[in-house]
């Protein structure tokens, strides 16, 4: 469903009323769009600690347009404000930030550049993970980091975004794939988050189809949000294999035309479903994303067992089941990649979705659980917890809710299938094996659970 208010209030007239009556004014995101090469199209700005020099060794991967700030003289053009170019992409090494004094170069280095940024700019902070450092004062500083990007990331305009990566020892050079990620309009409605790296040993070796030769398993692919996934991993290189109930089969099939990959049709409900999975994937698998998932709300005083059973079943016993049945059959490779499509109802709760949070919070603990067992073998298994997304599912939500949904995020708006897709191809390319046990909100920084 789309959203109007969005045209309204970028059309000439609406962006005048808009502004008059101090009404949210949401900008047209920039996405990803086909054929393009480059994360980032415009100046992209470095500066601060010692990480920063490293990113700078792969920046010309990324765009090339380099500019440094506030650092030693480097091969990078040094940026001058009110003189550089407008900035599209900004990444700061906050990581030897160890002492409450230090935090005001948060300040010096942010402050000139909030009035210089383009269009729907990205910025990165790199820092460490807290707990991670035995000196307290050093843990607070880093600490200090979150509550400053949470709040900067709210107070950009124009559809800018703001991440805090904290980059593990030796994780350093697993940067370039999160960056390509985060600094780019692939993660145009991912903001104010913090999320952890560690390292890894599988690299992509190439950027354009990262996920060439692998054969990935998308449950729920029929419309929405699975459709989505299926198509960009396909984009990415991989072979696809798309699932669904029967009564789908019509919109699955043609789909699996489209994207060369194969169907299955499959209730992932039914006794015998992980057998019936396991006989149809002879050659194994290297991902698996469980995005196929339903909702029945009531309120918990009228909440029927049928519907209870129903969303548990769908959303949180079938993931586990498949799961733990694809890891006992070797049905997937080592090195393996297991997304689960949680929600922030699974965070924040929600009224109405005692059911349906449950389930999603019940896959974040799958994730945090499975993440440090399955590491051994290389496999990485994450959430992934979408806000309001524009899809059939949230076409049935009645108009005052879905309007407080849309509006209630720092983007002010609702993201679209492609974003949390954007987000799952990431998460299942060979060097995310960096991150595991996570999970990360596609919610444009929705105010709720943050
Ligand atoms: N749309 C949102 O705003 C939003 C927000 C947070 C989380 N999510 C989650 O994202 C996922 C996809 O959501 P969507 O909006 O695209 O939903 P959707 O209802 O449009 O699509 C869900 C798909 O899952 C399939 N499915 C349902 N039960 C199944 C079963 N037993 N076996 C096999 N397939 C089954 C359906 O046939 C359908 O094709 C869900 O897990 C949902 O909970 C969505």
């Amino acid at each position: 469903m789309s959203d109007r208010y969005i045209d309204f209030a970028n059309s000439s007239i609406g962006h005048r009323l808009v502004g008059a009556l101090g009404l949210p004014a949401p900008t047209r995101l920039e996405r990803w769009q086909a054929g393009r090469l480059r994360p980032v199209e415009g100046a992209l700005l470095i500066g601060g600690g010692p990480l920063a020099k490293h990113v700078s060794t792969f920046a010309n991967r990324l765009t090339d347009a380099i500019y440094s700030y506030g650092t030693e003289p480097s091969r990078a053009t040094a940026w001058i404000p009110g003189h550089g170019p407008k900035l599209k992409a900004v990444v700061f090494d906050a990581s030897d930030l160890l002492h409450t004094d230090q935090l005001k170069q948060l300040r010096e280095f942010f402050q000139p550049l909030m009035k210089n940024l383009d269009h729907c700019a990205h910025l990165v902070i790199l820092g460490r993970d807290p707990q991670s450092l035995s000196d307290p004062f050093a843990a607070s500083a880093q600490r200090a980091l979150e509550g400053f990007s949470r709040s900067l990331a709210k107070e950009l305009r124009s559809g800018g975004t703001l991440q805090l990566i904290h980059v593990g020892e030796g994780a350093e050079s697993q940067l370039e794939g999160p960056l390509r990620f985060f600094l780019s309009p692939k993660s145009a409605f991912v903001s104010g988050q913090v999320i952890r790296l560690n390292p890894c040993s599988t690299p992509v070796s190439d950027w354009t189809r990262p996920l060439a030769g692998r054969k990935a398993l998308v449950t729920g692919a029929a419309r929405g949000i699975g459709a989505a996934i299926a198509e960009t991993l396909a984009r990415d290189g991989a072979d696809i294999i798309l699932l669904d109930v029967p009564p789908a089969r019509t919109d699955l099939d043609a789909l699996a035309a489209r994207l060369g990959g194969r169907s299955i049709t499959l209730d992932i409900c039914t006794e015998d479903a992980a057998a019936q999975l396991i006989e149809q994937l002879p050659d194994g698998l290297d991902i698996v994303v469980h995005n196929a998932g339903i909702t029945r709300d009531k309120t918990l005083a009228n909440m029927t067992p049928e519907y209870w059973d129903a969303v548990l079943a769908v959303n949180l016993n079938a993931p586990q089941v498949l799961t733990k049945a694809l890891l006992d059959s070797g049905t997937l490779h080592d090195n393996g990649r297991v997304v689960l499509l949680a929600s922030i109802s699974g965070i924040a709760g929600n009224r109405g979705q005692t059911n349906y949070a449950a389930s999603k919070a019940g896959l974040i603990g799958l994730a945090q659980a499975w993440a440090p067992l399955l590491q051994k073998r290389g496999i990485s298994i994450n959430a992934v917890a979408p806000g309001f997304i524009e899809t059939q599912m949230t076409a049935h939500i009645p108009f005052g809710l879905r309007e407080a949904g849309r509006r209630m995020s720092a983007l002010g708006q609702g993201g679209l299938p492609q974003d949390v897709a954007e987000a799952v191809a990431w998460l299942v390319q060979p060097g995310t094996g960096a991150f595991t046990g996570q999970a990360l909100r596609v919610c444009g920084q929705s105010v709720l659970g943050a």
